[in-house]
C-alpha cells in the first residue's frame, strides 16, 4: 500500500467489531493497514451520500469492511436500480460501473480504478454485434453483463450466469446468439431446446480450470464437494457436484453445509463467504482475477474524495443499453 494512514485507538476501537468478522482470513498485521481507511472510507462515505457496491469477487477488506450492497452480478444490477445516493462507488470492473450508469444517469457513478477490464468484455465490439445480425437475421441477441455499454445498446437483452437459461427461453425463439462466452453459451445449450449460437469469448480467469484437476482432488479427498461458475471449460463443469453464478455458490453452501468444498471460481469468493461459513473448509485451488484486484482500499478513498474515475456513457448508447438491461430486469 501507498501514502499509508496512521492507526490510532479510536480507529482500531470503531473497526474491531468489522476485523472479528473476517479475523479469520485476515491477519492482524494487514488489518493494522486496513482499518485506517475503512474508517475514513466509511465516514466519507456518509458525507457524500455515497453508497458502494462490490462484487463476490472484491477482497474481504473491501467487500466486509465498505461495501453497501454485495452480490453476483445480476444482485449488483438490480440493486443499482433502487440506490438513493448520490454517489454510487463500484467496486468491481468496468462494466458493473457501466451497467451502474446506464440504470442511474443522474447520479454520479465512479469507479476506484477505470482500467478494471475484463476479458470477455473485450472480446466483442459494438461493430461484431451488428456483422452478426447481418449473418443471422431475426435471431435475437442475448449479452452477457459482462460487455461494454456499446455491445449491450446493439443486443436485445442482457443475461448473467444467474438467469441466462431463463432468460433465452423467454424469448420464444428456436435459436437465439449468446454473447460473449463461448463457455456459459455452452452451459446454457446443454440446459436448454434452444439452439444457441455461440461468440468465441473466454473468461481469462475461468478458462484455466482443468477437468483433470477435479478429478485430483477427487482422487486426494473422496468428501470433498467441487462447484464451479458456468464461465469454466465443458468438461470441468461436466464434472463437479454443481455450477451456478457466483451467488448461486454461496447459495449452494448454505443450503448444503458440506464439511470440505472447493470453489472454482475466483479466490476472493471462498475468503468472502469462509466467514458466514465457520465449519466449512474451503480447499483450493482458485484463480485471481487481475481485473477486480485493481480496486484496492486506498483507491476506494481517492474515489470518493475526488469522484473519479467517473464513469460516463454516452446519451444514445445509454438509452439503448437500458433497454437491453431493463428487459433481463423484467424476466
Ligand atoms: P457472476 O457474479 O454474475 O456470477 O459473474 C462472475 C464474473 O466473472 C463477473 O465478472
Ligand atoms: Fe471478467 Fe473473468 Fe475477471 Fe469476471 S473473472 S471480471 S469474467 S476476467
Amino acid at each position: 500500500m501507498i501514502d499509508l494512514l496512521p492507526l490510532t485507538p479510536s480507529i482500531a476501537e470503531r473497526t474491531r467489531p468489522i476485523y472479528d468478522r473476517v479475523a479469520g482470513v485476515i491477519t492482524a498485521a494487514e488489518w493494522d493497514l486496513f482499518a485506517p481507511y475503512i474508517d475514513a472510507i466509511n465516514r466519507l462515505k456518509r458525507e457524500r451520500n455515497a453508497v458502494i457496491l462490490a462484487h463476490n469477487y472484491q477482497t474481504p477488506e473491501i467487500f466486509h469492511g465498505v461495501a453497501d450492497i454485495v452480490g453476483d452480478s445480476l444482485q449488483l444490477a438490480r440493486e443499482a436500480c433502487r440506490v438513493d445516493a448520490d454517489v454510487i462507488v463500484v467496486c468491481g470492473v468496468h462494466f458493473m460501473g457501466e451497467t451502474a450508469k446506464i440504470l442511474n444517469p443522474h447520479r454520479t457513478v465512479v469507479v476506484p480504478d477505470a482500467r478494471a477490464g475484463c476479458s470477455l468484455a473485450e472480446s466483442i465490439t459494438a461493430a461484431d454485434v451488428r456483422a452478426l445480425r447481418e449473418r443471422y437475421p431475426g435471431v435475437p441477441v442475448v449479452t452477457y453483463v459482462n460487455t461494454s455499454a456499446a455491445v449491450k445498446a446493439e443486443s436485445d437483452i442482457c443475461c448473467t450466469s444467474s438467469n441466462a437459461v431463463k432468460i433465452v427461453e423467454s424469448l420464444g425463439a428456436p435459436r437465439v446468439l449468446m454473447l460473449p462466452d463461448a463457455f456459459l453459451a455452452s452451459y446454457v445449450a446443454s440446459n436448454t431446446d434452444v439452439e444457441i449460437i455461440p461468440w468465441h469469448g473466454h473468461c481469462e480467469v475461468h478458462e484455466r480450470f482443468r477437468a483433470i484437476d477435479v478429478e485430483q482432488l477427487r482422487e486426494g479427498d473422496d468428501g470433498v464437494v467441487v462447484i464451479a461458475h458456468p464461465e469454466c471449460p465443458p468438461d470441468v463443469l461436466a464434472a463437479v457436484d454443481f455450477a451456478g453464478s457466483t451467488a448461486a455458490m454461496i447459495d449452494f453452501v448454505r443450503t448444503h453445509q458440506d464439511r470440505r468444498v472447493v470453489m472454482l471460481t475466483e479466490c476472493s469468493m471462498s475468503d468472502n463467504v469462509a466467514a458466514e461459513f465457520a465449519n466449512v473448509e474451503f480447499v483450493r485451488p482458485c484463480n485471481l482475477c487481475p481485473h477486480m484486484k485493481r480496486t484496492t482500499l486506498p483507491k476506494i478513498l481517492r474515489s470518493l474524495e475526488t469522484l473519479q474515475d467517473e464513469v460516463l456513457v454516452e446519451e444514445s448508447i445509454r438509452v439503448r443499453a437500458q433497454r437491453a438491461l431493463e428487459a433481463m430486469i423484467a424476466v
